[in-house]
């Protein structure tokens, strides 16, 4: 008897395996991927710091040093810069050296300034700032995104009545509406002093985190971040 031809794509046992294959082939991929992105968000530490090691997620120490948001032309986007830029080969990256005083002091160890971070993290998490703002891409739309906020030009022109931008954030986030920039005026919270300075820690620490950009253009759209101006 002659056999009969049957096209490949009627075949439920082509489609039965193809179906295993992919299935198998995503699996393995996404488990590749899970542990990719795990060790990209792994905080880095002081060690990487003193090494110049780049680390998406830096150490809480980063609140010892400048930081600066620039147009890396090679990723075609702005990145945070720590301590200074590096500019090499169509590139920019960070320095690690150029230090500054937060709050007064340059020296935070990793404890310190984890606990301060930390400090900052509960009181955020405590006063529901994402009811309204945005942390990393998470939250409301009501007002503007934090993730860095920190970078909020605003702040140096506030700084030298100040004596410099933390002071003048820690004003700010103890009496919003008094220090208003915005006709949408934020609400005083009941901060204290102490959870004034976590916060800005803890803002200052989310600016030097590298999101590949995001929030594109942060500081340069006039108007956006000072409606006085
Ligand atoms: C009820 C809504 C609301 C809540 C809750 C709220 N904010 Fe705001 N926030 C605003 C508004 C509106 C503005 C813009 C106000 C202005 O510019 O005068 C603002 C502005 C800010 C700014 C300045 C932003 C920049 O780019 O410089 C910071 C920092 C900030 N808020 C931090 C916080 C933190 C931290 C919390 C929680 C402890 C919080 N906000 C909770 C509404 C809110």
């Amino acid at each position: 008897m002659e056999k009969k031809k049957v096209s490949v794509w009627t075949s439920n046992r082509f489609w039965r395996r193809s179906a295993a294959w992919v299935t198998g082939v995503s699996a393995i991929l996404l488990i590749l991927l899970t542990f990719d992105s795990l060790a990209q968000m792994k905080m880095g530490t002081e060690e990487d710091i003193k090494n110049k090691v780049d680390k998406r997620v830096p150490s809480p120490v980063v609140i010892n040093y400048t930081i600066d948001y620039l147009l890396d032309p090679y990723r075609g986007h702005e990145v945070p810069i720590i301590g200074g830029a590096v500019k090499k080969d169509g590139r920019v990256k960070s320095a690690y050296e150029q230090k500054e005083k937060f709050f007064g002091r340059d020296d935070y160890s990793e404890e310190e300034a984890r606990a301060l971070i930390h400090l900052g993290k509960l009181t955020i998490q405590a006063k529901n700032c994402m009811d309204c703002h945005t942390l990393l891409g998470n939250g409301a739309y009501y007002a503007p995104d934090l993730t860095k906020a920190w970078l909020d030009p605003t702040w140096n022109t506030l700084a030298p009545a100040y004596n410099g931008k933390e002071y003048a954030m820690v004003e700010f986030l103890k009496n919003p509406p008094q220090m208003a920039m915005h006709e949408r005026k934020m609400p005083n919270l009941g901060i204290t002093d102490e959870e004034a300075k976590g916060v800005v820690a803890y803002l200052k620490f989310m600016s030097a985190i590298d999101t590949n950009g995001f929030p594109r253009n942060f500081g340069k759209i006039k108007g956006a971040v000072d409606a006085r101006k």
